[in-house]
């Protein structure tokens, strides 16, 4: 299988040894034995990860706090894309790829990538997709999903691992993309050191999209003022009944406590975008909960680009956007 797919476009040990590096020491990495990999081996501290069906592996669930969260993801990758509509699609990934600006030329590393949902959407049009996620089996998906589109299917590197504990080997990317992932990761440090490491593993120039669930102004309002009737009047005339209920709690988590859902302010993506280095173009907020916008149907798209570009973008989004560049 190994030996099928580096007689194609590109070799999988040569992007296995060029972009990825130890994520205990940063070291270089060398696959072993050469010709059919079984192992990456750092050559700094010697650690030996193994790869599993063309999968280098980097997580070692025997070690990881997160064992739980891991298997759930393991075990809902075949259900997980059956949860959302056609149009979430529409008005969530099409403006993300849109942010990516990906090229032909283009190597693209996607963190938290899950099932796939949004490297579908562009991995025809870029050189090659390294694809990260704590779930092998979201990642074995992935792979799957992409069996009817030959091409695109040799363009994918799956690759098990940690977003806290990056195996990047600086600027080996020129775009980096995040969906949904960061609200998940459980403090803040886990979060700068995620967003740390993505913004390291683009070349300087190169540009970064990071998406998270968002903490709106109108939550905010709200919980700074419960006990005042007109503050809750004014949020439930906003927000009230729309998918982004005036009840959202800040953090929370799934039902069975395993993942955490962390909201995310626009000024906390710009400063830990910011703070990693990035050249920050703008952050904006998308799919708006504001009361009666589920029933706009097919304008919908059209306004959401209007409020995206208003002042009023981080009102009542329930998605937070940065888009930037890697300063030099
Ligand atoms: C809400 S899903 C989003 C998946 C995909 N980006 C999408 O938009 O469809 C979050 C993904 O992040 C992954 N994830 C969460 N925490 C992670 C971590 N610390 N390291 C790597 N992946 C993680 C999960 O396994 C899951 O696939
Ligand atoms: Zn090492």
């Amino acid at each position: 299988m190994l030996r099928a797919r580096m007689a194609t476009s590109f070799g999988l040990e040569e992007i296995w040894t060029e972009r990825l590096a130890c994520p205990a020491c940063k070291g270089k990495l060398r696959a072993e034995p050469r010709g059919s990999a079984e192992r990456l081996v750092c050559e700094g501290c010697d650690s030996a990860y193994p790869i599993r069906d063309e999968i280098p592996s980097f997580v070692d669930l025997k070690k990881t706090d997160q064992a739980a969260e891991i298997a759930l993801r393991d075990d809902e990758a075949t259900a997980y894309e059956g949860l959302f509509l056609a149009w979430e699609g529409f008005l969530e990934v099409t403006p993300l790829v849109r942010d990516l600006a990906p090229r032909r030329s283009d190597w693209v590393l996607e963190v938290g990538a899950g099932t796939g949902r949004v490297v579908r959407e562009y991995i025809r049009n870029v050189s090659g997709v390294m694809a990260i996620d704590f779930s092998i089996e979201s990642l074995r998906h992935i792979r799957r999903s992409l069996r009817l589109l030959p091409d695109a299917q040799q363009k994918l590197v799956p690759v098990h691992a940690d977003a806290c504990a990056l195996p990047i080997r600086d600027g080996a990317f020129d775009r980096v993309l995040s969906v949904g992932m960061l609200q998940h990761l459980p403090t803040e440090t886990h979060r700068a050191r995620a967003v740390g490491g993505m913004a390291r593993a683009i070349r300087p120039g190169g540009r970064f999209v990071l998406q998270a669930r968002h903490w709106s102004k109108a939550h905010a309002f709200y919980e700074t003022r419960h006990d005042s009737k007109w503050a809750r009047s004014v949020a439930q005339a906003l927000i009230g009944n729309a998918s982004g209920s005036i009840e959202l709690k800040r953090t929370a988590h799934y039902a069975d406590g395993t993942v955490l859902l962390y909201n995310t302010t626009g000024d906390e993506l710009r400063s830990m975008a910011q703070e990693a280095g990035i050249s920050v173009e703008r952050v904006v907020g998308r799919i708006h909960a504001l009361k009666g916008m589920q029933r706009l149907g097919a304008a919908r798209p059209l306004i959401e680009k209007v409020l995206e570009r208003s002042p009023l973008s981080l009102l009542a989004a329930q998605e937070v956007i940065a888009v930037g560049t890697r300063m030099g």
